[in-house]
């Protein structure tokens, strides 16, 4: 699956060689250091050419001009797919408790229904349960006060708490979420899917099948949360039946899929449970990555604190009524901006070539290949140290 002839496709090859042995050093290096080595050719090239980085057996192909962009935002799932593309990453079977994208929602439907109209519709009902939850958990997070009243702790770790705490209650639902040890699983279940994740792609695929459920059976968490999650939608579907329960005074996801679910295969036990592991993981790492990084930004300039605070309270003194998260424009462009300069991921738009695709300009990719956009160096193309925000 190599691409030929690289200077007649358009396509500058970077990494360590084009032999197995260099291919599998630059796939190393990748887990490493992946956004380093990315931002290093980006600038080489200066951004104006497309590159490719060999990994074992294929190419990862990075466009970053704008009509690039545009092009491979609007390409189709059956020449360039995103879902192919993820499942490669992530291999789904094992690490999302036996999810797979296939028929039974093609066009994924129930989560786009789940999060794009009803958990936007249900936010001020939502935000308002959080907010105790919030304060709960910092105060939990920021123990040991020295004498000058301050906390020391780790500004990721906080995070990472928080917002699985949120977003356990968001998704799962609050019996669910308040119970310690699932919340511990959660926790568990994330890293151990991080892990698996990276380290398959440097196993013979031979062994995948082997090892990578084993990793993923080791601490236990995958199964624990699936089968609570599993006793949980079943309570759910039979308290629906008797309409013994109110099932709209719930708020949570696992509500919004049970109701945006229209077939009998988006609605059995198990297709709702593998759903909301596809959720919960992809809900997971953004976030508390963006929240962090905001934080800091926030911390390196004191002086936006005020004006955002300002801001915030005069959204919140709005009637119940009105939307309140379209009325800070300040806090949202602080958000783009800290996201701008410390992006979240090394790549975006991710999608692979299921036949061979050439773009407008002759970027050529071959079947089989991962074309995505290298956001991280085109967001920040300078060193941290030249850069002025805001
Ligand atoms: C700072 C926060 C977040 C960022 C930066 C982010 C970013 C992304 C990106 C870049 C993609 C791939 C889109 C594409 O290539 O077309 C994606 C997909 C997805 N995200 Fe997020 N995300 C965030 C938060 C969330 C949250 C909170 C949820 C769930 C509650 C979520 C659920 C999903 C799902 C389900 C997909 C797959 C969509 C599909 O199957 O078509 N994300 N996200």
């Amino acid at each position: 699956m190599l691409i030929l002839n690289p200077e007649q496709r358009n396509v500058y090859i970077g990494g360590t060689s084009i032999l197995l042995f260099g291919q599998w050093l630059t796939s190393l290096e990748f887990v490493i250091d992946g956004a380093g080595m990315i931002s290093g050719i980006y600038r080489r090239l200066r951004g104006d050419k497309s590159f490719a980085i060999p990994a074992l057996g294929k190419y990862q192909v990075l466009v970053s001009s704008e009509k690039q962009i545009r092009e491979l935002g609007q390409s189709s799932e059956e020449v360039r797919s995103f879902h192919a593309a993820m499942e490669q990453r992530i291999k789904h079977k094992y690490t999302l408790s036996g999810f797979e994208h296939n028929d039974v929602d093609p066009n994924n439907d129930v989560p786009r229904r789940v999060l794009k109209v009803l958990l936007r519709m249900n936010l001020p009902t939502v935000q308002r349960g959080l907010e105790p939850l919030i304060r709960d958990s910092l105060a939990q997070g920021l123990t040991g006060k020295d004498a000058d009243g301050w906390s020391r702790t780790s500004g990721f770790t906080l995070y990472k708490h928080l917002i699985a705490r949120i977003n356990n209650h968001v998704l799962l639902g609050s019996e669910l979420a308040s119970n310690p040890r699932f919340e511990d699983a959660v926790n568990r279940y994330l890293q151990d899917a991080v892990v698996t994740m990276e380290l398959y792609h440097h196993l013979p695929s031979i062994l995948v099948p082997l090892v990578a459920p084993a990793m993923m059976r080791w601490s236990g968490a995958m199964h624990f949360i699936a089968d609570s999650l599993s006793a949980e939608i079943e309570k759910r579907v039979i308290e629906n039946q008797k309409a013994s329960h109110n099932a709209s005074s719930r708020y949570d996801c696992i509500q919004w899929v049970m109701e945006a679910s229209k077939t009998p295969a988006q609605r059995t036990v198990l297709r709702t449970t593998q759903r909301m592991f596809g959720i919960l993981f992809a809900s997971a790492h953004q976030m508390s990555m963006a929240r962090v990084y905001a934080m800091f930004d926030l911390c390196l300039h004191l002086e936006y604190i005020e004006h955002l605070r300002k801001e915030i309270e005069q959204a919140r003194s709005l009637s119940d009524t009105e939307d309140h998260f379209n009325n800070l424009p300040l806090l949202d462009s602080f958000l783009r901006e800290s996201a701008r300069i410390n992006a979240l991921d090394a790549l975006t738009i991710q999608r692979l070539a299921l036949s061979p695709y050439t773009f407008a300009d002759g970027t050529h990719v071959p079947a089989g290949n991962l074309v995505a956009v290298p956001q991280a160096a085109v967001l920040n193309p300078a060193p941290r140290s030249a850069q002025r925000i805001f």
